[in-house]
């Protein structure tokens, strides 16, 4: 068999992956540089950004929103902590401007100390949109919100799961920069570096730490992934060394999967660590055992900045059958839990979470089906504040 003449194409595609190269490395060097937390003790007004963001998010971000104000009353009143909303982060405005967050909404974004973010339609090939980036992934990179942190738990089942899901390489740091090679090859790109990896793990077994959790498992496909999952594990394990009363294992993606599902096995495991895509996939699969992806929420948390929001998207379907009404809040409502966590109310974080594992899982008065045979969007955040002032 004889090959081509590929030369131009193999030239072009080198100048693509030069483009790269020199985006990630100046990334590197930023993100090497700047790794101070911000102190919110320190601030005198808190101001949360709150983007409603499309399909069914306006719905359940207006129900988080009157949770988080209802909570956070007195503090508002005091001039303390100040919600502002961002308009402009639906997928109308984005395409209008062919961006991913028009810069308008990136500079009012900027503003703030923290997000509370409605999920946001992602166009693939061929949807009636053009397909311009993920708003979500955009913002994840843009602010450098490094940590995704989504737990999951269904206390009867003894399932107490916390994921730390690295949030701007692997698959997703240039998931859009891909080249198609030729009309036949295409080649995307996995980026792990080791500032990115170091942080992500610290956070993870931190987190472990401080909560007594007693066990970080590493999830990579690092023996087939060598480059990317390699360094991954390898930087993992290193960074497990300074946790010692923290038992540490590694894990396959593959099998970690179907050990999910394992009932004998799946209740060991606690803090997983893991990149970008696997943790995509695998907080999808766990949230199902907890009631499916719209009873979970996500924290997304960089030095400076950080955003909460659901883990699903969008939900098109339930708005196009006239049932974005039905929508479930609690992804968002544990979203809030995180939220008041990160700004320093660990008190009203705490009492939140007790009232939702009142209304989703033990008391259960109100009951979301996502259709008319269950209770609105409204009438279970009315629910879930009654729970809060009853002191349930
Ligand atoms: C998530 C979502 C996003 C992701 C999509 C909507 C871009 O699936 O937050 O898990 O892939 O990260
Ligand atoms: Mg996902």
């Amino acid at each position: 068999m004889t090959i081509g003449n590929y030369e131009k194409e193999i030239a072009a595609a080198k100048e693509k992956f030069e483009a790269v190269l020199r985006s990630q490395l100046e990334r590197n060097e930023r993100i090497t540089a700047n790794k101070e937390d911000l102190d919110f003790s320190k601030l005198d007004k808190i101001i949360i950004g709150v983007c409603g963001g499309d399909g069914i998010g306006p719905v359940i971000t207006a129900a988080a929103q009157r949770v988080l104000e209802y909570l956070l009353e007195k503090e508002m009143k005091a001039g303390k902590v100040e919600f502002r909303v961002i308009d402009g982060l639906t997928i109308e405005n984005r395409a209008s401007h062919m961006q991913a967050i028009p810069d308008e909404v990136m500079s009012q974004l900027k503003e703030c100390h923290v997000i509370l973010k409605g999920p946001t339609t992602t166009p693939k090939k061929g949807d009636p949109w053009p397909n311009i980036e993920s708003a979500n992934v955009a913002m994840r990179k843009a602010l450098d919100l490094y940590a995704n942190v989504r737990p999951v738990r269904v206390p009867e089942k003894g399932i107490d799961w916390t994921f730390f899901r690295e949030n701007t390489e692997g698959s997703y740091a240039v998931g859009s920069q891909g080249v198609a090679v030729t009309p036949e090859l295409s080649v995307d790109f996995c980026v792990t570096t080791t500032e990115g990896t170091e942080r992500i793990a610290r956070s993870a077994f931190e987190y472990a730490r401080k909560n007594r959790k007693g066990k970080v498992s590493i999830i990579t496909k690092a023996n087939i992934i060598k480059a990317t999952d390699g360094k991954f594990l390898d930087i993992c394990k290193r960074i497990a060394q300074d946790y010692p009363e923290i038992e540490t294992d590694d894990w396959f993606i593959d099998i970690t999967t179907a050990k999910l599902i394992d009932e004998k096995r799946r209740t060991s495991f606690k803090v997983f660590v893991l990149p970008n895509l696997y943790g995509d996939i695998i907080t999808d699969e766990a949230a199902e055992f907890q009631g499916g992806v719209g009873t979970a929420g996500s924290a997304n948390i960089g030095h400076r900045y950080a955003m909460f929001e659901a883990i699903h998207g969008s939900a098109p379907r339930m708005v196009a059958e006239g049932r974005d009404k039905y929508a479930d809040p609690c992804s968002m409502l544990r979203a809030s839990v995180m939220l008041l966590s990160h700004i320093g109310f660990q008190d009203r974080a705490d009492a939140l979470e007790k009232a939702l594992d009142v209304c989703m899982f033990t008391e259960k008065r109100l009951v979301i089906t996502g259709r008319d045979t269950g209770a609105t969007c409204a009438e279970f955040a009315d629910y879930v504040m009654e729970t809060l002032r009853a002191g349930k």
